[in-house]
């Protein structure tokens, strides 16, 4: 984190600049920040034309009055857009009935569009925002652990087709990121875990620091959440910075996530939340790397450890057969190979290129480290 600051009279901030040439923005991460979002988003508007708060049902009933009485104060008028919570949600469906909103309310050009949830709500409300008018502006509020630590950062915005998870999207980055950790007081256990999924992940790829602190769930953890979520944004921060477009190091980020899109995919995008689909996938593939003979024996072991601490105990009977065709739609795929993310050890990833059919043999194969593989490549 590189900073802390008063905001005027908000309460203190830890500060995360996103340094993109022409896009930059801040990532502001503090208790209490939510109810003076008002002063924090007022030096963004570009005209008096009210702000579309896009939120869901959940959202609203627990946040949305905090969000809409701050704004009210710093003189904002602002107008709600919810939808229905959940994945489900996150369809051209759900997109359109984010227009129907923007235009009952006429949000013109000059309009302000924030996203105040989790991370389908961050992933509809940038792309209507990147796609309305050919584009306005939008700050992230988050309100779940994933989003506080991940979705909310980076810009990719997107939504779901029958065909696959978020094939449908853009990159557009948001004016400001506001994250107050007092948010996750309402919600629910399951999607702390989720988002824990996610910082394991970050542990796994970037930092050993944040993995082993992950690992041991210790008391009063909850009262430290605001460090591990600005661990997590640095992260993201850095690697989005280096690669906003996602053609190389930003791939990383996807450790677990081939995998884990296939399982949500499989299971029809309901039965297992993001996190836990992610939460399987890395066991997937490390379990794959230890086998292919690239990453660290025992490394699988200590991510189901640092999962199991977290109550997320992947056991997911996948049979390849049905996994691979489901793999083979992902976007990022060239030519019958998968751009897979695998680990070297825990805090060390690398991307790589490995046939489907190679895929379903290490799936199949026994624990025991093979040799490295014969096809594919190193990046
Ligand atoms: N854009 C990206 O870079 C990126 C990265 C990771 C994940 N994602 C996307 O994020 C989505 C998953 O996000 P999610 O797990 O936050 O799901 P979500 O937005 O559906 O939120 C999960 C549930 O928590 C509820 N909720 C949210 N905040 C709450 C609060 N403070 N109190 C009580 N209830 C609350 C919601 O109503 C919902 O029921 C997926 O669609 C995934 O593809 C995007």
């Amino acid at each position: 984190m590189k900073n802390k600051k008063n905001i005027s009279s908000v309460p203190s901030a830890s500060v995360i600049p996103v340094a993109l040439a022409g896009r930059e923005y801040d990532i502001l991460i503090g208790q209490g920040l939510l109810e003076n979002a008002g002063k924090l988003i007022s030096p963004l508007l570009l005209s008096a034309s009210p702000a579309a708060i896009v939120t869901d049902e959940n959202v609203w009933r627990h946040w949305g009055g905090c969000l809409a009485a701050s704004l009210d104060a710093s003189g904002i008028s602002s107008a709600p857009v919810i939808f229905p919570a959940g994945e489900a949600s996150k369809t051209l469906a759900g997109l359109s009935s984010l227009y129907d909103g923007f235009a009952r309310m006429a949000l013109g050009r000059d309009g302000l569009v924030i996203a105040l949830g989790g991370g389908v709500t961050g992933d509809m409300a940038g792309f209507a925002a990147a796609t309305w008018m050919r584009g306005v502006r939008y700050v992230q509020i988050p309100t779940t652990l994933l989003a506080q630590i991940d979705s909310s950062v980076g810009g990719k915005t997107a939504v779901n087709l029958p065909y696959g998870k978020n094939l449908i999207g853009a990159f557009h980055q948001p004016k400001l990121v506001i994250i107050d950790p007092v948010t996750l007081s309402t919600l629910p256990e399951r999607e702390i875990r989720c988002g824990m999924a996610e910082a394991i992940k970050y542990g796994a790829i970037r930092s050993s620091g944040l993995f082993n602190r992950l690992t041991g769930k210790t008391a009063g953890f909850m009262e430290a959440i605001g460090e591990i979520i600005g661990e997590c944004c640095r992260i993201k921060s850095e690697i989005t910075e280096r690669d906003e477009l996602d053609y190389g190091e930003r791939m990383l980020l996807n450790f677990g996530h081939t995998f884990g899109h296939a399982i949500e995919k499989m299971t029809g995008f309901g039965s297992h939340t993001h996190g836990e689909a992610v939460a399987f996938g890395m066991t997937i593939a490390s379990g794959i790397g230890e086998r292919a003979g690239f990453t660290r024996p025992g490394t699988s072991a200590e991510i189901r450890r640092a999962l199991a601490a977290w109550n997320l105990a992947p056991d997911c009977p996948l049979d390849p057969a049905e996994l691979i065709p489901l793999l083979s739609s992902d976007k990022k795929n060239e030519g019958g190979m998968s751009r897979i993310v695998l680990l070297r050890r825990i805090g060390e990833a690398f991307i790589y290129k490995m046939p489907f059919s190679e895929i379903e043999t290490l799936l199949k194969a026994p624990a025991d480290p093979l040799k490295n593989s014969s096809e594919g490549g190193w990046q």
